[in-house]
């Protein structure tokens, strides 16, 4: 792709060497999609595990079901981390982000804010019922590496969706949200019970969009081991490894 930044030569590897944990943090003024860079890096072997790609714009973000993911430069975190770690499913890569996501921000506003902040299922950051952040894994079908990226709305939203400066008037630049994010994710390691913990969709009333435009009325129940949601509808359980959930009002 003719947007997509090399990311071996246009890196600016800021303090690499003075990141906890051997985060190799690279950031690009812009690129097409950070999850495809990030993906092609390891694949062409200039990226290893715990490689962090940040760009301050992207002309062709991924989100997640084929949609996009666009932002005005320098106004949101868009950023990818990539795990070569065989053991790591995408699934349990994605909750811990989210998780992070949420620890971070609590960290930047300096409270906790379980009422407003949270997950809702598989990974989207809410603020207010509204999405503040959104997460896309994928794996490579030849290394077997995965990236997974999150856009979380800092200065700027689209309609609809939530942000950092205009919901809690927090002004932290996506640099240093990201700087947070990254201690969180290292102790966000056992993450099954805190995913349920801050999972906003565990007891809600629930519309399940499905693919091939299906649609499912029930109540989250689960998330199973593997991530899956267990919706009871009907009296029975429907167990679901994609689909968009909305949270309706009861
Ligand atoms: C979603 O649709 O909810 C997931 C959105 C994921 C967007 C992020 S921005 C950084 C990374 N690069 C991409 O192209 N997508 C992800």
């Amino acid at each position: 792709m003719s947007t997509t930044a090399n990311v071996g030569a246009v890196t600016v590897r800021g303090g690499i060497s003075s990141r906890p944990n051997g985060w190799d943090v690279r950031h690009v003024p812009e690129t097409g999609s950070t999850n495809t860079d990030l993906l092609e890096a390891a694949e062409r072997g200039d990226a290893g595990d715990r490689t962090v790609l940040r760009a301050d714009h992207q002309t062709a973000g991924r989100g997640r079901l084929d949609r996009r993911w666009d932002a005005p430069p320098g106004t949101n975190l868009l950023v990818t981390l990539l795990s070569t770690d065989a053991g790591a499913s995408p699934s349990t890569l994605m909750q811990r982000v989210g998780l992070a996501a949420v620890a971070a921000v609590e960290a930047a506003v300096g409270t906790s804010l379980p009422d407003r902040l949270g997950l809702k299922w598989p990974n989207d950051v809410l603020l207010d019922d509204a999405k503040l952040a959104g997460v896309l894994a994928q794996r490579s079908t030849t290394t077997g590496a995965v990236v997974v990226g999150i856009g979380l709305n800092v200065g700027w939203a689209p309609d609809g969706f939530s942000s950092l400066s205009s919901n809690l008037g927090c002004d932290v630049s996506p640099a240093a949200l990201l700087d947070l994010l990254l201690e969180r994710f290292d102790d966000e390691r056992d993450v099954g019970e805190r995913y349920r913990e801050r999972l906003m969709t565990l007891g809600r009333t629930v519309r399940v969009e499905l693919p091939g435009n299906r649609i499912l009325d029930g109540v989250a129940r689960d998330v199973d081991p593997s991530g899956r949601i267990v919706i009871e509808s009907h009296g029975e359980r429907h167990v679901l490894d994609v689909g968009d959930v909305i949270h309706l009002r009861t």
